[in-house]
């Protein structure tokens, strides 16, 4: 348990490298560098065979071609041994249809979960939380969501992050709150007081000089 706390307290951060891994998983043993080029989305729940987390396998998964169309893989991960992953998996195909895609890291020894921090011993002090790690193809991680075991996760708004990210490396732009891809996006604010009076002068949608959107 010390080890654990020790562990938890260097969680990765916003704009970090992810920590490498090589995990099993349920399409064989993967590393993070096998996903390098890629985004990656990686993912923890608490445990296979419960409510919650079958509703968002099955919204993942139903996802997942949007996730694909972004460039982008998914990589679950639960402290369940491979065997609960596939069988789980099985049992969703064939009670609603819905195939998982994607593969699901069985991390019995919890390395990767100490490593991400995905272990919130307030919430659980043995199962994962409800964490996404969004990894960009340069590995470095571009933002983290923690949900609570009860709450299951928004998959739209994973999509829409990534979204953001892509239009900012795009374009050196920033995204409003709510944005949603097609909306405007927020110019950088300006650093210099003749910056600051050019903005004004640049046919930009603003609200004060420190504020403008445009399109993109
Ligand atoms: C669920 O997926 O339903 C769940 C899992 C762990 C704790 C609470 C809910």
């Amino acid at each position: 348990m010390e080890e654990l706390r020790e562990e938890i307290i260097s969680f990765p951060r916003v704009g970090e490298m992810a920590p490498s891994f090589e995990a099993v998983t349920t399409h064989g043993t993967l590393r993070l560098e096998d996903f390098k080029g890629s985004w990656l989305v990686l993912f923890s729940h608490p445990a296979d065979f419960t409510p919650v987390c079958t509703t968002e396998f099955i919204a993942f998964s139903q996802a997942y071609p949007e996730f694909q169309k972004r460039g982008a893989e998914l990589l679950g991960l639960s402290v369940d041994s491979v065997s609960s992953h596939i069988a789980w998996a099985r049992n969703i195909q064939e009670k609603t249809g819905v195939k998982v895609p994607f593969p699901i890291i069985a991390d019995l020894s919890k390395e990767v979960s100490i490593k991400y921090g995905m272990i919130h011993p307030g919430e659980s002090k043995t199962e994962t939380i409800r964490c996404v790690f969004i990894i960009d193809p340069d590995q470095v991680i571009r933002a983290i969501l923690y949900y609570p075991l009860t709450t299951g996760r928004n998959i739209s708004e994973i999509l829409r992050i990534i979204d953001a990210l892509q239009t900012t490396d795009k374009y050196g732009v920033a995204t409003p709150a709510n944005w949603q891809p097609g909306e405007k996006v927020i110019v950088p604010a300006p650093t210099t007081v003749e910056g600051a009076e050019e903005r004004l002068k640049e046919g930009y949608e603003c609200v004060d000089w420190y504020l403008c959107k445009k399109s993109v």
